[in-house]
């Protein structure tokens, strides 16, 4: 009786904890997804278009970009430090160059989010700015 009562309470304390969790975590990558959308328009939306279409054969996509949903360090490195050379985006080969814009790593972490959760991408493992300060050249 004092067994069942000490795990049912047990189980309801870690279901609380969980949920609070996750729900934090949601809330935090909704905020960061708004302000990305901000930095978005400021530095990108020029090239990879208001709907992340980007440009034939000259921009590369983002919206329902393969290479974004599966190369997230790489993502993460081209914004940070800019990106040249071969590129493969949904079975289209770009050789271009994309300076580095200057954000800091927050705003790395921001925009990262905003762009993996739009247009066709999905991605609740939320991008932070001490994952980005940890990326290197
Ligand atoms: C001046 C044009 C330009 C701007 C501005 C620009 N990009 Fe790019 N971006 C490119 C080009 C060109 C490439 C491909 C570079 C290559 O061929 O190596 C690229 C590649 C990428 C990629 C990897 C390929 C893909 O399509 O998934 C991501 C992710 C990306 N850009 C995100 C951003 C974000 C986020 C911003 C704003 C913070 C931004 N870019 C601003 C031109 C630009």
């Amino acid at each position: 009786m004092k067994k069942t009562y000490l795990l049912s309470l047990f189980t309801v304390l870690t279901v609380t904890v969980v949920s609070s969790q996750n729900s934090n975590q949601d809330t935090l990558l909704k905020e960061s997804i708004e302000r990305g959308s901000d930095i978005y328009t400021d530095f990108c939306i020029n090239c990879h278009m208001p709907n992340g279409e980007g440009m034939e054969n000259v921009y590369p996509p983002l919206a329902n970009s393969d290479y974004l949903m599966k190369n997230r360090e790489a993502s993460i490195r081209g914004i940070k430090f800019g990106q040249e050379g071969e590129l493969v985006v949904n079975g289209v080969t770009y050789n271009s160059v994309m300076a580095p814009m200057g954000l800091s790593d927050d705003e790395v972490a921001d925009v990262m989010n905003y762009i993996s959760n739009n247009w066709g991408n999905k991605s609740d493992d939320i991008v932070t700015e001490e994952e980005v300060s940890n990326i290197k050249k």
